[in-house]
């Protein structure tokens, strides 16, 4: 078996349970693959360092004095009930890339660095692509420490902690400069299947908001309060989820999505108080997700007017629709090309680290087929054969992109 699919393995029975694989930030389990990076990378004496929100980084050295990192990477977290490779792959990939090279004695210009980003899903601490938010200044180190879980614990908290937290041993990271950024994902969507192909170079990355809403309301007796007098949280949620799935069938080639939803008391007999929900908006065009925001917003006010309810709706996140580096695209078709692959241009609908590297570095993404388009499920699978040949594409493209980045 070859290392990549051997390692994939590995990490796949960290957060392992009967539904798919939990793995948030800062957990044990999540400590424990960014554990297994770092012994893989010792073992090839690469340097390793991690930052204050636990990206942490593994160096090939370059021959270039002072020649700035290409760095190459993905996340190791999960969604609740994950899969095996959203992520992992990406980080695994890069440092079968990094070894290939050592093993073809290949010497690059700059330093390559494989990196694992912190808390890319978002989903214990309410910000996706948490660590490179902060890596590259779009989201303030401290604030992103003082961010809380459901349960009030801070980042800050999980990272001091010695199940979840920074690991021992490991050189604080300040140098942020970056020559050039390459992710390689699971495509997560069904294009390069039905296209037979086993690579696909991402044309750019969708744009995507996320929001809490809160819908306050009156408890009260379900046998006992009339209908009409009734101030119930959740009717009023109902309405406003319905709003947003219609404003993106409406807006088109746009996605609205109620994941996680809240209801207090959460009793039969009890009209529900309070509701809190998530909304995640994407489209490639800003202004169909502002419309989609539009329709969730005026459905509020609605609700506000008609039901007796009060709604807050707070942004947490808005990130841009973002392509992808001209020049990096076509730096990997050469390598695809070199390698005797073909690949087509596809576009991401899933969010990746690579939103925020694009704001300080060029930017490419390669992807590898996934098994029927799923993703963020246990299920979710891509073929030894297509895993394999992402990482020759990988290391080819390392090759390529490091003639030319300055
Ligand atoms: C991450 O996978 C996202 O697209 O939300
Ligand atoms: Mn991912
Ligand atoms: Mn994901």
């Amino acid at each position: 078996m070859s290392a990549v699919i051997e390692r994939l393995a590995e990490l796949a029975q960290l957060g392992r349970h009967d539904a798919g694989i939990d793995r948030a930030l800062a957990t044990p389990q999540e400590r424990r693959a960014r554990e297994r990076f770092a012994t893989w990378a010792r073992a090839r004496g690469y340097a390793l360092t991690q930052d204050d929100v636990g990206n942490l980084f593994a160096r090939r050295n370059g021959v270039r004095d002072g020649a700035r990192s290409i760095l190459v990477g993905s996340h190791l977290d999960t969604v609740p009930t994950g899969g095996a490779y959203d992520g992992a792959y990406g980080v695994v990939a890069a440092l079968c890339a990094l070894e290939a090279l050592d093993e073809r004695n290949a010497a690059t210009e700059h330093p390559v660095e494989a990196v694992a980003w912190a808390g890319e899903e978002g989903s214990r601490f309410p910000l996706g692509c948490l660590g490179s938010s902060v890596f590259t200044g779009a989201y303030d180190g401290a604030s992103a420490l003082a961010l809380s879980d459901a349960l009030g614990t801070t980042l800050g908290q999980a990272l001091a902690a010695s199940d979840g937290g920074l690991l021992d041993g490991v050189s604080k990271r300040d140098e942020t400069r970056v020559a050039a950024y390459l992710e390689l994902h699971v495509e997560q969507g069904p294009i390069l299947e039905r296209e037979g192909v086993s690579l696909g170079i991402v044309t750019a990355i969708a744009g995507q908001r996320r929001y809490r809403v809160a819908v306050e309301g009156t408890s009260g007796h379900a046998g006992t309060v009339p209908m009409a007098r009734r101030g119930d949280a959740l009717c009023a949620a109902a309405e406003m989820i319905l709003a947003a799935e219609r404003a993106a069938l409406v807006a088109g080639e746009s996605v609205a999505t109620v994941g996680s939803l809240t209801v207090e008391p959460n009793a039969t007999n009890v009209i529900p108080r309070r509701v809190t929900f998530s909304v995640d908006i994407r489209s490639p065009d800003d202004a169909r997700i502002d419309a989609v925001e539009t329709a969730l917003r005026e459905s509020a006010g609605d609700a506000n007017a008609r039901r007796r309810v009060t709604v807050a709706i707070e942004r947490l996140e808005a990130r841009a629709p973002t392509p992808m580096d001209p020049k990096l695209r076509a730096a990997l078709g050469r390598a695809v090309a070199a390698i005797g692959e073909r690949a087509i241009d596809v576009p991401s609908g899933a969010g990746h680290d690579a939103i925020c590297l694009a704001r300080i570095a060029p930017t490419a993404m390669l992807f590898v087929p996934s098994i029927g388009g799923r993703s963020h499920v246990a299920e979710e699978e891509t073929s030894p054969h297509d895993l394999e040949i992402g990482v020759t594409a990988l290391a080819a493209s390392i090759v390529e992109v490091d003639k030319f980045v300055i």
